[in-house]
């Protein structure tokens, strides 16, 4: 298949271009990291201002399958996806795979979601993501996959530099006690989406762990796990237990890729020590 990856210079598509250059030609695109991926054939500058930059890269490449990993203002994203829809429904063998996020329910903070739930977000971003899904999957029905995750964790993620960092410096981390969140990595969310191409799968997939955990222990283990100094924290903590978690219910996932929190921080351990860049 040729596939290609918007946003292939951040931390999630890196990762999932990674994966499926063993089995797809996979082409990428970048913004600002010119000096990184300038010179290499197989990616291409993408810049969400300039109207013409989309289409170009869509007629040069002709993908069968976009899978949208990116980031940016609002706005231009929502005009670039619905370009990216209406290119997609003139031909019948291509698709998206959109990634969205846990904030599409950050309005309904009282239990986790599964991906039968009725979105209702409160922040910009949850609203954002959840304009973005509608223009996807109103335009292209079952030619649209809707990944919704939870903070990506992995090798060196910007959240593991940070914590890194904080604690080197003595500076107190920003938590969230009492707030129940599942976890995902980088890794997690690649073998998901090379298993829902190889096997033509559609709809809403939640990824992460099936399980949930309160935010300001799992940081502190990370912490333990990591060698890391012991933190201090800074946070409110809420007067309830709240959720913010995207379960996963569909099971059409094999066992190996599902994860409950402990995997995610053994994994974690594991791989924040090994020289390797995943
Ligand atoms: N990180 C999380 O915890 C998390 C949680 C939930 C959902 N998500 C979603 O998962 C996706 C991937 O997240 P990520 O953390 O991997 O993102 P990221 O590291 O910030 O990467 C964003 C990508 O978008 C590109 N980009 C930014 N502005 C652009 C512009 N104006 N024009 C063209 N391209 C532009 C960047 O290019 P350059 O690198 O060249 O600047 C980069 O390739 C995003 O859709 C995000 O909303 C992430």
């Amino acid at each position: 298949m040729r596939v290609l990856i918007l946003g292939a210079s951040g931390y999630l598509g890196r990762t999932v271009a990674h994966r499926l250059r063993k089995d797809h030609e996979v082409y990428g695109t970048f913004h600002a990291q010119a000096t990184r991926y300038g010179d290499k054939n197989n990616m291409f500058q993408l810049d969400l201002g300039d109207t013409n930059s989309m289409r170009a890269i869509l007629d040069k490449v002709r993908p069968q399958i976009i899978i949208s990993c990116l980031g940016g203002d609002f706005k231009l994203q929502l005009h670039a996806h619905d370009e990216i829809a209406n290119y997609i429904v003139n031909e019948n063998f291509r698709k998206i795979i959109y990634i969205s996020s846990a904030n599409v329910f950050d309005a309904a903070d009282e239990s986790p979601h599964y991906e039968w739930d009725k979105t209702f977000a409160q922040s910009d971003f949850g609203n954002f993501k959840i304009q973005c899904e509608r223009i996807l999957v109103n335009k292209l029905g079952e030619r649209c996959v809707i990944i919704r995750i939870p903070e990506i964790w992995g090798k060196d993620c910007p959240r593991i530099s940070k914590l890194i960092e904080d604690t080197q410096n003595n500076i107190p981390v920003v938590t969230y006690p009492n707030l129940y969140v599942n976890y995902t990595t980088n890794i997690q969310i690649a073998e998901w989406i090379h298993y829902i191409i190889v096997e033509n799968l559609t709809g809403i997939f939640h990824v992460g762990t099936k399980d949930t955990y309160d935010y300001m222990n799992f940081q502190s283990q990370l912490c333990t796990i990591l060698d890391l100094k012991k933190p201090t924290f800074k946070g409110e903590t809420a007067m309830q237990r709240l959720y913010q978690a995207v379960l996963p219910g569909r099971r059409e996932i094999p066992e190996k890729w599902q994860m409950k929190v402990t995997d995610v921080l053994r994994f974690l351990g594991r791989v924040q020590k090994r020289k390797s860049p995943l």
